[in-house]
């Protein structure tokens, strides 16, 4: 028989991936339908081999030290920002997260809010709920033609590269910034032109972010880069919140040194840079990337398995990071 390790879910997931959890381990879901306190989540941590992580749970050298068998940390979410890595590797933790399986839910949700922020849809939602539209005219809520304009792509990983089927769609020219270059030979077969970050910034009209929060990138966009931005170009952001300055980009939206942001990740989630919420330019998700009903079950089968695979010799491979 096999020993059934003790593994803490930070909160419910979908029914699957705990299920699949529940057949191997002893497992203790955190909290049904909220984040964990800080307290909670070191108590519950206590003698546990594994833990199955939200993206809100910080995973420093508190939590480890609190859980000193832990084996794993399977993050859920493609993003691991919120784990120290370096603590986890040292101690011999190996850490996994979810990718492939939400790349088209987050390129899909860069994409409405691209097209929201350009075609004003959530401007024009809120003008019409209040009553003020007031008859079709040829000069009103006009927006920016998407079609044939300018996508500058931040990043070229998974999610990255998804937003080039979308893009060729809309007759769209693309540019990529990325630490590594594609060989010319993949630029051309994928119908990308790479641009150092600066010349992507002042050449796009629509600048996508898609790379991982680091200590490199964080404020990869503040006062400068956007005063290097087209004044009639949009941010779109589906990364991480610090990789933007929100309070610069807050200045740069109310002062028209750019045309719009479309926003689904913040520096200090789920709060928001006071100012931003009374903006017509900006749209405002609330961390959605991934969340539709198919991928959130996805991940919690990817995160489940990564559990297994790293406590269970033979278990498969997981999606280890470090
Ligand atoms: C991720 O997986 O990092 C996303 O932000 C979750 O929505």
């Amino acid at each position: 028989m096999r020993n059934r390790p003790k593994v803490l879910v930070s909160r419910k997931i979908p029914f699957k991936g705990l299920s699949l959890l529940r057949e191997y381990c002893e497992v203790t879901v955190g909290a049904e339908d909220r984040m964990l306190t800080r307290k909670e989540l070191l108590k519950l941590i206590e003698g546990k081999d594994g833990v199955l992580s939200m993206l809100t749970d910080q995973m420093d050298k508190e939590v480890m030290d609190a859980a000193p068998d832990l084996k794993v940390i399977s993050n859920y979410a493609v993003g691991y920002d919120n784990i120290d890595i370096t603590e986890a590797t040292r101690r011999g933790i190996s850490v996994t997260n979810t990718p492939d399986v939400l790349t088209d839910a987050t390129a899909d949700l860069a994409w409405a809010l691209l097209m929201d922020v350009a075609r004003r849809v959530t401007e024009g939602d809120r003008l019409n709920r209040k009553g003020k539209w007031k008859e079709w005219a040829p000069m009103f809520h006009l927006g920016k033609e998407v079609t044939g304009s300018v996508l500058g792509i931040v990043g070229f990983g998974r999610i990255g590269r998804a937003m080039v089927k979308r893009a060729l769609g809309f007759d769209m020219e693309i540019v990529y910034f990325s630490r590594t270059r594609l060989s010319p030979a993949e630029e051309q077969r994928l119908g990308v032109r790479y641009l150092s970050f600066t010349d992507l910034l002042q050449h796009a009209d629509f600048v996508s972010l898609h790379a991982p929060y680091t200590k490199e990138t964080h404020h990869l966009i503040g006062a400068d880069e956007l005063s290097r931005m087209k004044a009639t170009a949009y941010l779109i952001n589906t990364s991480r919140g610090g990789l933007i300055d929100e309070k610069a980009l807050l200045t740069a939206l109310r002062e028209g040194k750019i045309a719009g942001a479309g926003l689904d990740v913040y520096e200090m989630e789920p709060q928001l840079t006071p100012g931003l919420e009374k903006l017509e330019n900006v749209v405002l998700a609330p961390h959605l990337g991934s969340a539709t009903r198919e991928t959130r079950e996805l991940m919690a089968w990817r995160a489940a398995k990564n559990v297994l695979a790293e406590l269970f010799d033979d278990m498969g491979q997981s999606n280890r990071v470090n």
